[in-house]
Parts: structure tokens; sequence; C-alpha cells
């Protein structure tokens, strides 16, 4: 029998022993324990277990926010954390690699719902037209009319409907939602 051929294509996520301890001595948290944990493109994967058991430092460890104590981390075929991390520029990294979805919504209050979106594909470098029409297409997607609305006159869901389009408008490889 001929043997499988390996995916061309490397894992979104991959983590090997990666652990995370925060403060030191007696009141040292130890909020991930060596996990080693390998996804790749198209999975789906909830994380479950007991309130302040890791979910949310895993999650914002792959993103990049915070920096394990140790382990090793490869996005999309690329080494990012060695013990270190390898890339400089994880501000980037974050915003063409990775979507972020919060629980509460975390939308700029000063800008309205269009711009929300839009803004965060300027920063990655789309021009302002495109960005704009973009929102706009992902907003209607999402059935979200008020494109005009500040967060503060939407609702729950509206804002979040926004956020999630915020999430996804750079096409990131990897989504995240906490
Ligand atoms: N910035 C921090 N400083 C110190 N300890 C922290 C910090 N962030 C998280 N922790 C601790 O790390 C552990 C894991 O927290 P985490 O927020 O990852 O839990 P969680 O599984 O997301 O919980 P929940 O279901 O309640 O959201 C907890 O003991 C928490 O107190
Ligand atoms: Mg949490």
């Amino acid at each position: 029998m001929d043997k499988p051929v390996p995916s061309a294509r490397p894992p979104r996520i991959e983590l090997r022993a990666i652990a995370k301890h925060f403060g030191r001595g007696e009141t040292r948290v130890d909020a991930l324990p060596d996990v080693t944990l390998t996804v790749r493109a198209g999975e789906v994967v909830g994380l479950r277990g007991t309130s302040g058991c890791g979910k949310s430092t895993l999650l914002n460890t792959i993103g990049c926010v915070t920096e394990p104590t140790s382990g090793w981390m490869q996005l999309d075929g690329e080494p990012i954390y060695d013990g270190r991390y390898l890339r400089r520029d994880l501000r980037r990294l974050r915003l063409t690699k990775i979507g972020f979805i919060f629980q509460t919504h975390n939308l700029l209050p000063i800008l309205n719902a269009t711009e929300n979106i839009a803004e965060a594909m300027e920063l990655a470098g789309s021009g302002h037209t495109d960005a704009r029409k973009r929102a706009e297409t992902l907003l209607d997607y999402f059935d979200m009319h008020q494109m005009r609305a500040y967060p503060s006159q939407l609702s729950g869901g509206m804002a979040q409907r926004v956020a999630i389009a915020r999430a996804i408008a750079n096409d990131p490889h990897i989504l995240t939602s906490t």
C-alpha cells in the first residue's frame, strides 16, 4: 500500500511544550503546563475547562499577545517562538495572520461601524477606498445595515457582528474567539 502523502500545507498552529507562568515564588501561577497542540487549515477547535485553567492564556499566547515562558510555537509554518520570540514585528503578525474576536467586542468608540473595520485594514496596508468598500461588503454580508452607527448606538449582537467582520477583514489564517 502507498504511504499516505503528507499534507503540503503546514499546520496553521503548532505548539510544542508551550508553558506560561505568571509571577514567581509563592505567588507563581502555572497558567499553562506544557501544551502541545496542532491545528490544521479548516479545523475548528473549542477549548473547554474550569475557570482559570488557562483557556484565555492559551489563546493569547497563540495570538502573540502573551509571551510564553518556554516551548516552541510555529504559525503557518513560520517559527514564531523558541524560548524567545523569533520575530520583531509581532504587531504586523497579529494584524495580518490572526483575527481576534473578543468576548466584549472592543470596538473603538470614536469610529463608526464601517470605520472600525476599515481602520484594521488600513493599519495592515489597505488603501482607504478599498478598505471602506470591503468593510461595507462584510457588514452587508452580516446583515448589519447601520453602517454609520457608533458602537454606543449598536445592540450587543450588532456590535459583535461588527467585531467579527473586523476580525476577518484582513483574511487572517487564524481566528481566535474568547
Ligand atoms: N496577567 C496575569 N497575571 C497573573 N496571573 C494571571 C494573568 N492572567 C491570567 N492569570 C492566571 O492564570 C490562570 C489562567 O487564567 P486564564 O485567564 O487563562 O483562565 P481561563 O481558563 O480563561 O478562565 P475563564 O474560564 O474564567 O475565562 C489563572 O489562575 C489566572 O489567575
Ligand atoms: Mg478566559
